[in-house]
Protein backbone atom coordinates (compact mmCIF):
# COMPACT_ATOMS: atom_id res chain seq x y z
CA UNK A 1 0.00 0.00 0.00
CA UNK A 2 1.10 3.62 0.72
CA UNK A 3 0.07 7.07 -0.46
CA UNK A 4 0.76 9.15 -3.05
CA UNK A 5 0.18 12.99 -2.62
CA UNK A 6 0.80 14.53 -6.46
CA UNK A 7 1.34 17.93 -8.24
CA UNK A 8 0.47 19.81 -5.04
CA UNK A 9 2.27 23.21 -3.88
CA UNK A 10 3.80 22.12 -1.03
CA UNK A 11 4.53 24.85 1.41
CA UNK A 12 6.81 24.57 4.87
CA UNK A 13 7.67 27.43 7.27
CA UNK A 14 10.76 28.05 4.64
CA UNK A 15 10.14 26.65 1.42
CA UNK A 16 7.31 26.38 -1.37
CA UNK A 17 7.90 24.42 -4.33
CA UNK A 18 5.84 21.76 -6.48
CA UNK A 19 6.29 18.02 -6.30
CA UNK A 20 5.24 14.50 -5.04
CA UNK A 21 5.27 13.14 -1.72
CA UNK A 22 5.12 9.42 -1.22
CA UNK A 23 4.14 7.96 1.97
CA UNK A 24 5.18 4.48 2.50
CA UNK A 25 3.38 3.52 6.02
CA UNK A 26 3.52 6.83 8.89
CA UNK A 27 6.27 8.71 7.39
CA UNK A 28 7.09 10.64 4.54
CA UNK A 29 9.51 8.59 2.43
CA UNK A 30 10.18 10.36 -0.65
CA UNK A 31 9.12 14.18 -1.73
CA UNK A 32 10.35 14.41 -5.69
CA UNK A 33 8.85 15.35 -9.17
CA UNK A 34 6.96 12.82 -11.20
CA UNK A 35 6.87 9.59 -8.74
CA UNK A 36 4.57 6.78 -9.89
CA UNK A 37 2.32 4.90 -7.67
CA UNK A 38 3.34 1.30 -6.94
CA UNK A 39 0.02 -0.82 -7.21
CA UNK A 40 -2.49 -0.85 -4.81
CA UNK A 41 -1.30 2.63 -3.43
CA UNK A 42 -3.56 5.75 -3.05
CA UNK A 43 -3.51 8.31 -4.97
CA UNK A 44 -4.86 12.51 -4.32
CA UNK A 45 -4.41 14.45 -6.81
CA UNK A 46 -3.01 17.86 -5.31
CA UNK A 47 -3.39 19.99 -8.55
CA UNK A 48 -4.45 23.47 -8.24
CA UNK A 49 -4.08 23.12 -4.13
CA UNK A 50 -1.62 23.48 -1.32
CA UNK A 51 0.04 20.66 0.56
CA UNK A 52 0.85 21.72 4.06
CA UNK A 53 2.27 19.83 7.33
CA UNK A 54 0.02 18.90 9.43
CA UNK A 55 -1.50 22.31 11.85
CA UNK A 56 -0.70 21.74 15.34
CA UNK A 57 -3.33 23.53 17.99
CA UNK A 58 -0.77 23.84 21.44
CA UNK A 59 -3.60 25.09 23.27
CA UNK A 60 -7.00 22.99 23.85
CA UNK A 61 -8.82 21.80 26.48
CA UNK A 62 -10.78 18.83 25.37
CA UNK A 63 -12.03 17.06 28.52
CA UNK A 64 -11.74 20.29 31.23
CA UNK A 65 -13.87 19.93 34.85
CA UNK A 66 -14.31 24.14 35.29
CA UNK A 67 -16.46 26.87 36.74
CA UNK A 68 -18.71 23.55 37.99
CA UNK A 69 -19.61 22.30 35.03
CA UNK A 70 -17.47 20.29 32.05
CA UNK A 71 -16.36 21.58 28.67
CA UNK A 72 -18.66 19.48 25.60
CA UNK A 73 -16.49 18.22 23.57
CA UNK A 74 -15.13 14.54 23.91
CA UNK A 75 -11.77 13.21 22.25
CA UNK A 76 -14.01 11.43 19.64
CA UNK A 77 -16.08 14.72 18.57
CA UNK A 78 -13.03 17.35 19.15
CA UNK A 79 -10.75 15.50 17.31
CA UNK A 80 -12.46 14.86 14.20
CA UNK A 81 -13.83 18.74 14.30
CA UNK A 82 -10.06 19.16 14.67
CA UNK A 83 -8.87 17.26 11.44
CA UNK A 84 -11.79 18.36 9.40
CA UNK A 85 -10.17 21.93 10.25
CA UNK A 86 -6.90 20.71 8.95
CA UNK A 87 -5.42 20.08 12.70
CA UNK A 88 -3.65 16.79 13.30
CA UNK A 89 -1.78 17.03 16.78
CA UNK A 90 -3.57 18.79 19.43
CA UNK A 91 -1.70 19.98 22.62
CA UNK A 92 -4.71 19.54 26.11
CA UNK A 93 -4.25 20.22 29.36
CA UNK A 94 -3.73 17.93 32.37
CA UNK A 95 -5.94 19.74 35.00
CA UNK A 96 -5.80 18.45 38.41
CA UNK A 97 -7.52 19.80 40.92
CA UNK A 98 -5.80 21.38 43.87
CA UNK A 99 -6.48 19.00 46.06
CA UNK A 100 -5.80 15.71 43.49
CA UNK A 101 -3.06 13.99 42.38
CA UNK A 102 -1.32 15.13 39.43
CA UNK A 103 -0.57 11.55 38.45
CA UNK A 104 -4.05 10.48 38.82
CA UNK A 105 -5.05 13.39 36.77
CA UNK A 106 -2.31 12.13 34.10
CA UNK A 107 -3.70 8.99 33.94
CA UNK A 108 -7.67 10.16 34.00
CA UNK A 109 -6.86 12.14 30.65
CA UNK A 110 -5.08 9.56 29.02
CA UNK A 111 -7.97 7.22 29.44
CA UNK A 112 -10.18 9.88 27.97
CA UNK A 113 -7.84 10.10 24.93
CA UNK A 114 -7.18 6.41 24.96
CA UNK A 115 -8.19 4.96 21.63
CA UNK A 116 -10.87 7.63 21.11
CA UNK A 117 -8.80 10.43 19.86
CA UNK A 118 -8.88 10.07 16.13
CA UNK A 119 -6.23 12.67 15.69
CA UNK A 120 -2.55 12.88 17.83
CA UNK A 121 -2.19 14.87 21.07
CA UNK A 122 0.16 15.34 23.67
CA UNK A 123 -1.03 17.35 26.99
CA UNK A 124 0.70 19.86 28.69
CA UNK A 125 0.58 19.61 32.50
CA UNK A 126 -1.55 21.91 35.18
CA UNK A 127 0.67 22.80 38.47
CA UNK A 128 -2.44 23.38 40.79
CA UNK A 129 -0.41 23.06 43.52
CA UNK A 130 2.74 22.49 44.56
CA UNK A 131 4.77 20.53 47.63
CA UNK A 132 7.74 18.11 47.44
CA UNK A 133 5.02 14.88 47.00
CA UNK A 134 4.10 16.77 44.04
CA UNK A 135 7.18 17.90 42.99
CA UNK A 136 8.11 14.35 42.75
CA UNK A 137 4.65 13.22 40.76
CA UNK A 138 5.51 16.08 38.16
CA UNK A 139 9.04 14.41 37.47
CA UNK A 140 7.44 10.77 36.88
CA UNK A 141 5.05 13.03 34.71
CA UNK A 142 7.94 14.73 32.66
CA UNK A 143 9.73 11.06 32.33
CA UNK A 144 6.55 9.90 30.54
CA UNK A 145 7.13 12.53 27.94
CA UNK A 146 4.95 15.67 29.22
CA UNK A 147 7.24 18.42 28.68
CA UNK A 148 5.71 21.29 29.58
CA UNK A 149 3.93 22.57 32.39
CA UNK A 150 0.88 24.75 33.09
CA UNK A 151 0.30 27.73 35.65
CA UNK A 152 -2.61 29.58 36.29
CA UNK A 153 -1.94 33.36 37.74
CA UNK A 154 -5.74 33.50 37.25
CA UNK A 155 -8.53 31.54 38.98
CA UNK A 156 -8.21 32.56 42.52
CA UNK A 157 -9.47 29.82 44.82
CA UNK A 158 -9.89 27.24 42.17
CA UNK A 159 -6.87 26.52 39.75
CA UNK A 160 -4.57 29.76 40.49
CA UNK A 161 -1.35 28.81 42.52
CA UNK A 162 0.34 31.78 44.72
CA UNK A 163 3.79 33.28 44.50
CA UNK A 164 6.07 30.69 46.51
CA UNK A 165 3.96 27.68 44.23
CA UNK A 166 5.08 29.59 41.36
CA UNK A 167 8.60 30.23 42.61
CA UNK A 168 8.92 26.61 43.21
CA UNK A 169 7.10 25.14 40.16
CA UNK A 170 9.31 27.42 38.02
CA UNK A 171 12.36 26.30 39.81
CA UNK A 172 11.60 22.99 39.12
CA UNK A 173 10.81 23.33 35.74
CA UNK A 174 14.42 24.90 35.18
CA UNK A 175 15.81 22.06 36.82
CA UNK A 176 14.26 19.89 34.33
CA UNK A 177 14.63 21.85 31.13
CA UNK A 178 10.50 21.58 31.06
CA UNK A 179 8.81 24.89 29.36
CA UNK A 180 6.33 26.38 31.46
CA UNK A 181 2.71 28.05 29.71
CA UNK A 182 1.34 30.53 31.79
CA UNK A 183 -2.23 32.11 31.92
CA UNK A 184 -1.43 35.75 32.93
CA UNK A 185 -3.92 37.63 34.53
CA UNK A 186 -3.87 39.29 38.67
CA UNK A 187 -5.95 37.30 40.38
CA UNK A 188 -6.44 39.46 43.02
CA UNK A 189 -7.55 42.55 40.96
CA UNK A 190 -9.86 40.71 39.13
CA UNK A 191 -11.57 39.00 42.34
CA UNK A 192 -11.77 43.05 43.32
CA UNK A 193 -13.04 44.40 39.95
CA UNK A 194 -15.58 41.33 40.00
CA UNK A 195 -17.06 41.84 43.84
CA UNK A 196 -17.49 45.95 42.76
CA UNK A 197 -19.25 45.57 39.69
CA UNK A 198 -21.50 42.52 41.40
CA UNK A 199 -22.39 45.02 44.27
CA UNK A 200 -23.10 48.11 42.16
CA UNK A 201 -25.43 45.72 40.21
CA UNK A 202 -23.60 45.40 36.83
CA UNK A 203 -24.28 41.28 36.35
CA UNK A 204 -24.40 40.90 32.77
CA UNK A 205 -22.05 39.66 30.18
CA UNK A 206 -20.62 42.36 29.19
CA UNK A 207 -19.48 43.65 32.30
CA UNK A 208 -16.72 40.16 32.11
CA UNK A 209 -14.24 42.45 30.49
CA UNK A 210 -14.86 45.34 32.83
CA UNK A 211 -13.25 42.72 35.53
CA UNK A 212 -10.45 41.77 33.37
CA UNK A 213 -8.95 44.91 32.02
CA UNK A 214 -5.68 45.37 30.06
CA UNK A 215 -3.79 45.92 32.62
CA UNK A 216 -4.65 43.30 34.16
CA UNK A 217 -3.08 41.24 31.86
CA UNK A 218 -0.19 43.21 31.16
CA UNK A 219 0.51 42.90 34.95
CA UNK A 220 0.04 39.24 35.14
CA UNK A 221 2.32 38.70 32.01
CA UNK A 222 5.16 41.34 34.14
CA UNK A 223 4.84 38.99 36.89
CA UNK A 224 5.62 35.69 35.44
CA UNK A 225 8.41 37.32 32.96
CA UNK A 226 10.17 38.49 36.36
CA UNK A 227 9.49 34.96 37.79
CA UNK A 228 11.17 33.22 34.83
CA UNK A 229 14.17 36.06 35.59
CA UNK A 230 14.54 35.20 38.84
CA UNK A 231 14.59 31.21 38.29
CA UNK A 232 16.21 31.36 34.96
CA UNK A 233 13.46 29.43 33.77
CA UNK A 234 11.96 29.21 30.33
CA UNK A 235 8.11 30.55 29.78
CA UNK A 236 5.37 30.63 27.36
CA UNK A 237 2.13 32.52 27.83
CA UNK A 238 -0.91 31.68 26.93
CA UNK A 239 -3.52 33.19 25.26
CA UNK A 240 -2.22 36.81 24.88
CA UNK A 241 -4.54 39.46 23.92
CA UNK A 242 -3.57 42.80 23.92
CA UNK A 243 -1.26 45.14 23.47
CA UNK A 244 -0.14 46.01 26.88
CA UNK A 245 0.27 42.75 27.94
CA UNK A 246 2.64 41.71 24.43
CA UNK A 247 5.15 45.37 25.51
CA UNK A 248 5.47 43.27 28.78
CA UNK A 249 6.40 40.18 26.85
CA UNK A 250 8.37 41.94 24.81
CA UNK A 251 10.45 44.10 27.01
CA UNK A 252 11.28 40.93 29.15
CA UNK A 253 12.36 39.26 25.98
CA UNK A 254 15.02 42.18 25.55
CA UNK A 255 16.54 41.90 29.16
CA UNK A 256 17.11 38.41 27.90
CA UNK A 257 13.97 36.20 29.05
CA UNK A 258 13.39 32.98 27.80
CA UNK A 259 9.35 34.27 27.07
CA UNK A 260 7.16 32.97 24.10
CA UNK A 261 4.18 34.18 23.20
CA UNK A 262 0.80 32.76 21.69
CA UNK A 263 -1.94 34.83 20.62
CA UNK A 264 -5.66 32.64 19.19
CA UNK A 265 -7.49 33.42 16.43
CA UNK A 266 -10.22 34.47 18.32
CA UNK A 267 -8.40 37.55 19.23
CA UNK A 268 -7.73 38.09 15.35
CA UNK A 269 -10.92 38.62 14.66
CA UNK A 270 -13.98 39.17 17.34
CA UNK A 271 -13.80 42.15 19.68
CA UNK A 272 -15.12 43.31 22.88
CA UNK A 273 -18.59 44.31 21.49
CA UNK A 274 -19.18 40.56 20.59
CA UNK A 275 -19.76 40.15 24.39
CA UNK A 276 -21.92 43.39 24.84
CA UNK A 277 -25.02 41.42 22.55
CA UNK A 278 -28.43 41.81 23.83
CA UNK A 279 -30.07 38.88 25.14
CA UNK A 280 -27.44 37.46 26.96
CA UNK A 281 -26.23 36.54 23.38
CA UNK A 282 -22.54 38.11 24.82
CA UNK A 283 -22.08 35.07 26.90
CA UNK A 284 -21.34 33.25 23.67
CA UNK A 285 -18.47 35.15 23.96
CA UNK A 286 -16.96 35.47 27.50
CA UNK A 287 -13.90 34.26 27.67
CA UNK A 288 -10.59 35.25 29.99
CA UNK A 289 -8.58 37.33 28.69
CA UNK A 290 -11.67 38.57 27.08
CA UNK A 291 -12.26 40.31 23.55
CA UNK A 292 -10.52 43.30 23.54
CA UNK A 293 -10.95 46.85 21.99
CA UNK A 294 -10.61 46.05 18.14
CA UNK A 295 -7.53 48.02 17.87
CA UNK A 296 -5.64 45.55 19.34
CA UNK A 297 -5.90 43.27 16.11
CA UNK A 298 -3.85 45.06 13.94
CA UNK A 299 -1.32 44.88 16.96
CA UNK A 300 -1.58 40.95 17.10
CA UNK A 301 -1.48 40.52 13.33
CA UNK A 302 1.50 42.53 12.95
CA UNK A 303 3.74 40.83 16.17
CA UNK A 304 2.49 37.34 14.33
CA UNK A 305 4.09 38.28 11.23
CA UNK A 306 7.23 39.54 12.64
CA UNK A 307 7.87 36.87 14.90
CA UNK A 308 7.33 38.62 18.26
CA UNK A 309 3.82 36.78 18.48
CA UNK A 310 5.42 32.60 18.00
CA UNK A 311 1.82 30.72 17.71
CA UNK A 312 -1.70 31.06 17.00
CA UNK A 313 -3.58 28.84 19.21
CA UNK A 314 -7.59 28.41 20.33
CA UNK A 315 -7.78 27.55 23.71
CA UNK A 316 -10.77 25.78 22.50
CA UNK A 317 -13.07 25.25 25.94
CA UNK A 318 -16.43 24.66 24.64
CA UNK A 319 -19.43 25.47 26.32
CA UNK A 320 -23.55 25.67 25.34
CA UNK A 321 -25.81 27.99 25.44
CA UNK A 322 -27.69 26.01 28.51
CA UNK A 323 -23.76 26.05 30.15
CA UNK A 324 -23.28 29.55 29.66
CA UNK A 325 -26.63 30.28 31.30
CA UNK A 326 -24.86 29.27 34.60
CA UNK A 327 -24.16 32.98 34.65
CA UNK A 328 -27.22 34.67 33.49
CA UNK A 329 -27.70 36.59 37.17
CA UNK A 330 -24.24 36.87 37.86
CA UNK A 331 -21.63 36.90 34.73
CA UNK A 332 -18.93 36.06 37.24
CA UNK A 333 -20.19 32.09 37.01
CA UNK A 334 -20.80 32.34 32.81
CA UNK A 335 -18.39 29.15 31.92
CA UNK A 336 -15.06 30.99 30.30
CA UNK A 337 -14.59 29.93 26.64
CA UNK A 338 -14.82 30.15 23.19
CA UNK A 339 -15.08 27.66 20.90
CA UNK A 340 -12.47 27.99 17.78
CA UNK A 341 -10.56 24.25 16.98
CA UNK A 342 -12.47 23.15 13.96
CA UNK A 343 -12.33 27.44 12.68
CA UNK A 344 -8.53 28.10 13.44
CA UNK A 345 -6.47 27.00 10.19
CA UNK A 346 -9.00 28.15 7.60
CA UNK A 347 -9.54 31.89 9.41
CA UNK A 348 -6.05 32.47 9.37
CA UNK A 349 -5.86 31.34 5.56
CA UNK A 350 -8.99 33.89 5.09
CA UNK A 351 -8.19 36.87 7.09
CA UNK A 352 -4.41 36.16 7.24
CA UNK A 353 -2.90 34.99 3.91
CA UNK A 354 -5.77 35.72 1.78
CA UNK A 355 -6.17 39.25 3.06
CA UNK A 356 -1.93 39.68 2.61
CA UNK A 357 -1.25 39.95 6.73
CA UNK A 358 0.62 37.01 6.59
CA UNK A 359 3.08 34.96 4.17
CA UNK A 360 2.22 31.13 3.37
CA UNK A 361 4.96 30.19 4.90
CA UNK A 362 4.61 32.12 8.03
CA UNK A 363 1.05 30.75 8.05
CA UNK A 364 2.31 27.50 8.34
CA UNK A 365 5.08 28.35 10.81
CA UNK A 366 2.30 30.25 13.43
CA UNK A 367 -0.27 27.49 12.95
CA UNK A 368 2.46 24.11 12.82
CA UNK A 369 5.77 25.11 13.06
CA UNK A 370 6.43 27.10 15.88
CA UNK A 371 4.60 24.70 18.34
CA UNK A 372 6.76 21.61 16.81
CA UNK A 373 9.95 23.55 17.57
CA UNK A 374 9.14 25.00 20.89
CA UNK A 375 6.85 21.75 22.61
CA UNK A 376 9.38 19.12 21.52
CA UNK A 377 7.57 17.75 18.47
CA UNK A 378 9.60 18.54 15.79
CA UNK A 379 10.78 17.88 13.13
CA UNK A 380 8.79 14.33 13.46
CA UNK A 381 5.85 17.10 13.24
CA UNK A 382 4.95 20.61 11.71
CA UNK A 383 7.26 20.03 8.97
CA UNK A 384 7.37 18.28 5.57
CA UNK A 385 10.35 16.40 5.17
CA UNK A 386 11.72 12.92 4.35
CA UNK A 387 11.31 10.72 7.74
CA UNK A 388 8.39 13.30 9.26
CA UNK A 389 5.00 11.82 9.92
CA UNK A 390 2.90 11.82 6.98
CA UNK A 391 0.49 14.49 8.82
CA UNK A 392 -0.37 16.51 5.89
CA UNK A 393 -3.31 19.05 4.85
CA UNK A 394 -4.35 19.48 0.96
CA UNK A 395 -5.82 22.83 1.17
CA UNK A 396 -7.77 23.72 -1.86
CA UNK A 397 -7.71 27.73 -2.03
CA UNK A 398 -10.86 27.88 -4.37
CA UNK A 399 -13.30 26.50 -2.56
CA UNK A 400 -15.18 29.56 -0.41
CA UNK A 401 -18.08 28.64 2.39
CA UNK A 402 -19.40 29.90 5.49
CA UNK A 403 -19.23 29.26 8.72
CA UNK A 404 -22.05 27.38 10.74
CA UNK A 405 -22.96 26.18 13.56
CA UNK A 406 -25.21 23.52 11.21
CA UNK A 407 -22.11 22.54 9.54
CA UNK A 408 -19.37 22.11 11.48
CA UNK A 409 -18.33 19.12 13.56
CA UNK A 410 -17.56 20.37 16.90
CA UNK A 411 -20.45 18.97 19.90
CA UNK A 412 -21.62 22.98 20.30
CA UNK A 413 -24.85 24.39 19.20
CA UNK A 414 -22.99 27.49 18.20
CA UNK A 415 -20.45 28.66 16.42
CA UNK A 416 -18.87 32.13 17.78
CA UNK A 417 -17.75 32.53 13.62
CA UNK A 418 -21.14 32.37 12.42
CA UNK A 419 -21.39 33.57 9.00
CA UNK A 420 -18.01 34.30 9.13
CA UNK A 421 -17.49 33.67 5.03
CA UNK A 422 -14.15 31.13 4.72
CA UNK A 423 -11.94 30.82 1.93
CA UNK A 424 -10.45 27.35 1.50
CA UNK A 425 -11.16 24.24 2.75
CA UNK A 426 -9.57 20.91 3.44
CA UNK A 427 -9.59 18.44 0.52
CA UNK A 428 -7.61 15.91 2.08
CA UNK A 429 -6.05 15.12 5.71
CA UNK A 430 -3.54 13.00 6.01
CA UNK A 431 -2.71 11.57 10.20
CA UNK A 432 0.60 9.36 10.01
CA UNK A 433 -0.33 8.19 6.15
CA UNK A 434 -4.04 7.46 7.19
CA UNK A 435 -6.67 9.55 4.99
CA UNK A 436 -8.84 11.05 8.05
CA UNK A 437 -10.50 13.95 5.82
CA UNK A 438 -12.05 13.86 2.14
CA UNK A 439 -13.38 17.15 0.96
CA UNK A 440 -14.14 18.22 4.19
CA UNK A 441 -15.79 15.71 5.88
CA UNK A 442 -13.98 13.39 8.47
CA UNK A 443 -13.91 9.78 6.30
CA UNK A 444 -10.90 8.21 8.58
CA UNK A 445 -10.57 5.64 11.51
CA UNK A 446 -11.99 6.64 14.85
CA UNK A 447 -9.49 6.25 18.07
CA UNK A 448 -6.28 5.93 15.94
CA UNK A 449 -5.03 8.97 17.60
CA UNK A 450 -1.44 8.52 19.11
CA UNK A 451 -0.25 10.50 22.42
CA UNK A 452 3.16 11.84 21.38
CA UNK A 453 5.81 11.66 24.13
CA UNK A 454 7.99 14.79 23.44
CA UNK A 455 11.34 14.88 23.89
O1 LIG B 1 -11.76 31.49 28.93
C1 LIG B 1 -10.94 30.60 28.83
N1 LIG B 1 -9.75 30.89 28.38
N2 LIG B 1 -11.29 29.33 29.18
C2 LIG B 1 -10.48 28.20 29.20
C3 LIG B 1 -9.61 28.13 30.40
C4 LIG B 1 -8.39 28.98 30.24
O2 LIG B 1 -8.21 29.94 30.97
O3 LIG B 1 -7.57 28.73 29.35
ZN1 LIG C 1 -6.30 30.47 30.45
ZN1 LIG D 1 -6.83 27.55 28.07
Amino acid sequence: MGLLIKNGRIVTADADYTADIWCEGETISKIERNLQPPPGAEVIDASGKFVFPGFIDPHTHIYLPFMGTFSKDTYETATVAALCGGTTTLIDFVIPGREEEPLKAFDLWRSKAEGIACSDYTFHMAVTRFDSQIASQLKEIVKAGVKSFKVFLAYKGALGIDDKELYETLKLARSLDVITTAHCENADVISELQAELVAAGRTGPENHYVSRPPLVEAEGTRHLCTMAELTGAKVYVVHLSCEEALREAVAAKLRGTDVQVETLIQYLLLDMSYAERPNFEGAKYVMSPPLRNKSNQAVLWAALKNGVISTLATDHAPFDTKQKLMGKDNFCLIPNGIPSLEERVKMLYTYGVAEGRLDLNRFVDVASTQAAKIFGLFPKKGTIQLGSDADLVVYDPKWHGTVSAKTHHMNLDYSAFEGFAVKGRCSAVTVRGKLQVKDGEFCGAKGIGQFLKRS
